[in-house]
């Protein structure tokens, strides 16, 4: 015998929105809305952007589900919205939200509570541009105490949007100025040799890792979309010492920040020491039905319609 849906509450599964990440926020916002109908809720697509509250309240939607990413979507402001209007949302709150979205305060939350993080440093756009302006100068780049290679990053987008390698100090110039094309700091960080682990936590629990091997330099936004150009190992393939390790790190990460519901945390495993650094915790990960997060709960014994049903009881109970 089936069980019936669990709220009666008019489900909106919010999804698109302007940033970068609108189409694959779309992707995820479809399959949670194919989901919702198979498990008989009574739920309706909504493109952020449109007009989105009178939308919510022609709509009269009690309940968010959450299929966003990047942008006003995932850094809070969405949340505070729905806070504001008294609709219910799956997964993290305004706090933990915003500070997941930014990768130098979050970091540096890591670093507060003892966990691993690659070494960076952060350069604000107005300093760079100031510098770039004066007469005959080329920009003054920061002073950095770590070897090369880096990663420069974008503090606040995600999907690898504006991430590049840097292995000679001559292409940093440029690798700054395409990531402030997106914002206005960027970090430069150490680049962490090994392999990448990205971990699955569900309502305060892991549910598992997966180890992300793409045929690419990096796992870049080509390598994440195009299907064959990943391989995903499940379970990853390194020591159960360094995977527990990794799984501790991860869980701590997302309690660090405050987070709930389900969050997907990346991190690289330096090759030499074996030590899990965080590289991000993604509040609201891809949830198509080949994304990674369903593919860890698809291992953990959950389908993906469990694992919405899942997100939906723990955004009930907060
Ligand atoms: N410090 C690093 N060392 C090695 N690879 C990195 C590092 N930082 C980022 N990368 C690569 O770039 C990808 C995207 O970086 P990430 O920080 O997760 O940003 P995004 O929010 O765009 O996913 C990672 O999945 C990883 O493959
Ligand atoms: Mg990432």
């Amino acid at each position: 015998m089936t069980k019936g849906p669990i709220t009666t509450r008019k489900i909106g599964v919010l999804m698109g929105g302007e940033s970068s990440e609108r189409d694959i926020s779309i992707r995820s916002g479809l399959a949670i809305y194919q989901s919702l109908q198979e498990l008989g809720y009574n739920a309706v697509p909504i493109d952020i952007s449109k007009d989105i509250v009178n939308t919510l309240k022609k709509e009269k939607i009690k309940f968010a589900f959450l299929a966003l990413h990047g942008g006003i979507g995932e850094n809070g402001a969405i949340q505070g919205m729905l806070e504001v209007l008294g609709i219910s949302y799956t997964g993290s709150g305004v706090l933990a939200s915003a500070l997941a979205m930014d990768k130098e305060v979050s970091k540096k939350i890591f670093i507060y509570h003892g966990l691993p993080v690659a070494p960076f440093i952060i350069v604000q756009r107005s300093a760079f541009s100031v510098q770039r302006s004066a007469k005959n100068a080329e920009p003054q780049l920061p002073a950095i105490d770590f070897p090369l290679p880096w990663v420069v990053k974008p503090v606040e987008e995600g999907s690898s949007i504006g991430v590049s390698m840097v292995k000679d100090e001559k292409e940093l110039s440029s690798a700054i100025k395409k990531a402030f094309s997106l914002g206005k700091r960027t970090m430069i960080e150490k680049f962490i040799p090994g392999k990448e682990i990205h971990i699955g936590i569900l309502g305060q629990k892991v549910l598992g890792g997966v180890e992300v091997r793409p045929s690419l330099e990096f796992y870049n936004y080509e390598a994440k979309y195009t299907s064959g150009l990943t391989d995903y190992i499940i379970p990853p393939e390194i020591d159960d010492t360094t995977y527990e390790s990794a799984k501790d790190v991860a869980l701590k990460a997302h309690m660090a920040l405050g987070c709930s519901g389900a969050s997907r945390v990346d991190l690289r495993i330096e090759e030499n020491s074996n030590i899990p650094n965080i590289l991000e915790v993604n509040t609201l990960p891809g949830m198509t039905t080949t994304s990674l997060l369903p593919k860890i709960a698809k291992s953990a014994g959950l389908s993906f319609n469990n694992l919405i049903e899942e997100i939906i009881r723990l955004a009930l109970k907060e």
